[in-house]
């Protein structure tokens, strides 16, 4: 897939969690930061390795986004350390391209070195110096400690830190002055020197672009389940209507990541069993600026129409831009569809879902009163049984990966706190 670069994919996904809270993305291009610089100092890695470490540094607490409280921090990063490392280390493992052993630097991302020094798998010495950039930014900036001081990193000289990493993150203070280049914020051009040589292979996009999608789960399985949905009907759309493969293609991506923008919609809205104020409607409806904000100049511009025109419709009358019947295309309109098929027939907070009947009747309204496209409405209801049964298939999938992610994320938090 050429419509996006691999830099692009991984600024999307982390631009996308910050939607959800940017401080611990923030946090990690940091922590990213100082990683590859000791990388550098220590040697051997090439120009596409290192982005690739920063890339897996940068994401290293993605895991809070699912289960802490994220004003929490000290709590997360000093006492509590497995909910977030385990949950984080399987979300890698099992959503994204990322190996076991990759992954698993995120596992032990704040475990002492004595206790991993036993366990078998390729990234241990490059865990130590996560280990140690990721203390070292918190002791720099979450406490207010501008200065840096290489002595309290020492008295855990051998315990919690190796003397490899002390020594290397020192000669970075001195060659490179690299929490003044963190303090001036200079250090993000820096960052994006070495993303420049990051490289996914094909299969590799796909699965990170499918990530995207998985990110809103950090927020709702459910509205995953719903994605996923929505992403069988337009497939299934697609194909009823003899698109091509490369329209087809162009609609999958957009439709997976249709909906990001809602991570920036907070749950008492999205959750309130009751009618919307008027403010809380037009908040809801910033969803679609704020993705196409992080898509444009990085997605292929056709995706982002056909992404950011889901809640368009044939009157005008839709969001945010009013876009008219004729301003659009076929795949704008069957991720339309798609959409509000979607939403028809899942549970919200304030009814439940809708039964067959009531939904047809509701699109045949829609129809009649020009908001979905005719053509296609019509091919849908027509093929109502064949296209529903398809889309509950995939959802129901889903929910199983989830299920199966929720049992060994407890499975590898036993184990792991019964070692320590
Ligand atoms: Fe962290
Ligand atoms: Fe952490
Ligand atoms: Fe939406």
């Amino acid at each position: 897939m050429e419509y996006i670069s691999s830099k692009n994919i991984f600024l999307l996904l982390r631009d996308t969690l910050k939607l959800i809270d940017r401080r611990p993305m923030n946090h990690g291009s940091r922590v990213g930061y100082l990683l590859c610089k000791m990388l550098e100092c220590k040697g051997g890695y090439e120009q596409y390795e290192l982005a690739d470490f920063l890339m897996l540094a940068t994401l290293h607490d993605i895991g809070v986004y699912k289960t802490e409280n994220i004003n929490n921090k000290l709590n997360y990063e000093f006492k509590d350390i497995l909910p977030h490392s385990v949950y984080g280390f399987l979300f890698l493992r099992n959503i994204t391209p990322l190996d076991d052993d990759k992954s698993r630097m995120i596992l032990y991302h704040r475990v002492p070195f004595k206790q991993i020094q036993g366990a078998h798998y390729d990234y241990f010495q490059e865990t130590t110096l996560l280990t140690l950039a990721e203390a070292a930014e918190i002791y720099h900036f979450a406490l207010g400690n501008y200065k840096f001081d290489h002595n309290m990193f020492r008295r855990q000289e051998g315990t919690f830190y190796t003397t490899q990493a002390l020594d290397l993150l020192e000669t970075c203070v001195r060659e490179y002055d690299v929490f003044e280049h963190l303090n001036d914020d200079s250090y993000q051009k820096e960052i994006d020197a070495i993303l420049e040589y990051m490289i996914f292979t094909n299969e590799e996009k796909k699965k990170y672009m499918e990530t995207l999608m998985y990110c809103i789960g950090f927020k709702s399985e459910a509205e995953v389940v719903n994605a996923v949905s929505s992403l069988c009907i337009s497939q299934n759309l697609a194909q009823k209507l003899g698109l091509g493969e490369e329209d087809s293609e162009k609609l999958y991506y957009a439709s997976l990541i249709h909906d990001i923008g809602m991570l920036s919609i907070s749950r008492d809205i999205i959750d309130a069993a009751r009618k919307l104020t008027d403010e809380e409607i037009a908040l809801m409806r910033t969803h679609v600026e704020r993705e196409e904000k992080i898509l444009l100049n990085r997605m292929d511009p056709e995706v982002v129409k056909i992404a950011t025109a889901h809640h368009e419709r044939c009157d005008g009358s839709g969001y945010p831009k009013g876009l008219r019947e004729e301003e659009m295309n076929t795949e704008q309109f069957i991720l339309q569809v798609a959409d509000v098929v979607t939403g028809l027939s899942c549970d919200r907070s304030y009814r439940k879902a809708f039964e067959k009947d009531q939904i047809i009747e509701i699109l045949n309204d829609e129809m009649a009163r020009n908001k979905l496209n005719k053509n296609i409405t019509k091919v849908f209801i027509d093929s109502y049984d064949e296209i529903m049964a398809q889309a509950k298939d995939e959802a129901k999938k889903t929910l199983e990966m989830y299920n199966i992610l929720g049992l060994k994320y407890e499975a590898v938090k036993a184990k792991l706190s019964g070692g320590q």
